[in-house]
């Protein structure tokens, strides 16, 4: 794929591109959100550094590829319900997406992808890695990827937000948790690739299997498809952004940066039922 309007420079062969060229405080063309668009699609996840967002700014950005989504358990800040904080200090008692998910995959139209930009970071810690589900798919067997076609996985939010909202003693009374039943091998609708689509937040049962036998199952598959070689880390700096295409990658944000402060939001766009 060639780029005129952006500049792309890959950072890894699989997963992963810093773009340049863009002030994502502004605007963007269409021809320059066509070009974003698709870098998205064949990168998976892009990075920018030096933009100073503001959360109008965010929402505009998130806008030219879709209608925004409400986060189901965490509210925004006044004004902007699409706007998801993510903040960790040193009184946090936990932080958002410790472990490998995509995002809200409990939902029955998960996010076609999301937007972070973090204003303040850690003098060092902070990563947040992401993997390909692309190339954990490709690199299934043969016969692992005959026996996973035509199954589906069960996605809860409920045991996640519950324990969430516990550490973080938000009242619990009156929630709706999302839930939804997906396809464990999706097809992306732009690129028409496979990616491998069960992950050890929210997925909680291969329907058509035995119990036992689908948790050695995910088992394998959450071991598979956090292998470095389908994964980039990124280095977080005041003011970078990262897009991700959430139907297609896997992230997980590192904690090893206790007592730091490390702070910024996340603009999330809404997404198709996967097939
Ligand atoms: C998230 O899961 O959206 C949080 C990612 C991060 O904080 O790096």
């Amino acid at each position: 794929m060639s780029y005129d309007a952006i500049t792309v420079t890959a950072i890894t062969p699989r997963i992963g591109a810093e773009i340049t060229g863009l002030d994502l405080t502004r605007p963007l063309s269409n021809h320059q959100a066509t070009e974003l668009g698709a870098a998205l699609v064949e990168h998976q996840v892009l990075f920018f550094r030096d933009q100073a967002l503001g959360l109008e700014s965010h929402q505009a950005l998130g806008r030219h590829f879709g209608a925004l989504h409400v986060h189901p358990n965490v509210p925004g800040p006044p004004g902007y319900p699409a706007v998801l904080p993510i903040h960790t200090d040193a009184t946090s008692r936990r932080i958002a997406g410790e472990a490998w998910h995509s995002d809200v995959s409990c939902d029955e139209q998960p996010p076609l992808g999301s937007i972070l930009h973090l204003h303040t970071v850690p003098p060092i810690g902070g990563d947040t890695l992401f993997a390909s589900m692309f190339a954990a798919y490709e690199a299934l067997s043969p016969r692992m990827k005959t026996y996973l076609d035509g199954l589906t996985a069960t996605h809860a939010g409920e045991h996640v937000y519950r324990s969430h909202n516990e550490r973080d003693a938000v009242p619990e009374s009156g929630r709706a948790y999302p839930r939804a039943v997906h396809p464990v091998i999706r097809t992306h609708p732009v690129s028409k690739r496979c990616a491998l689509f069960v992950n050890a937040t929210f997925t909680t049962r291969i329907n058509e299997l035995p119990a036992d036998e689908s948790r050695a199952i995910l088992s394998y598959l959450y071991e598979h498809a956090a292998r470095p070689e389908f994964q980039v880390r990124f280095r977080w700096w005041p003011n970078s952004v990262a897009f991700w295409d959430n139907r297609s990658t896997q992230h997980m944000a590192l904690w090893d940066y206790f007592p730091e402060t490390r702070s910024g939001f996340r603009v999330t766009i809404k997404g198709d039922r996967p097939v």
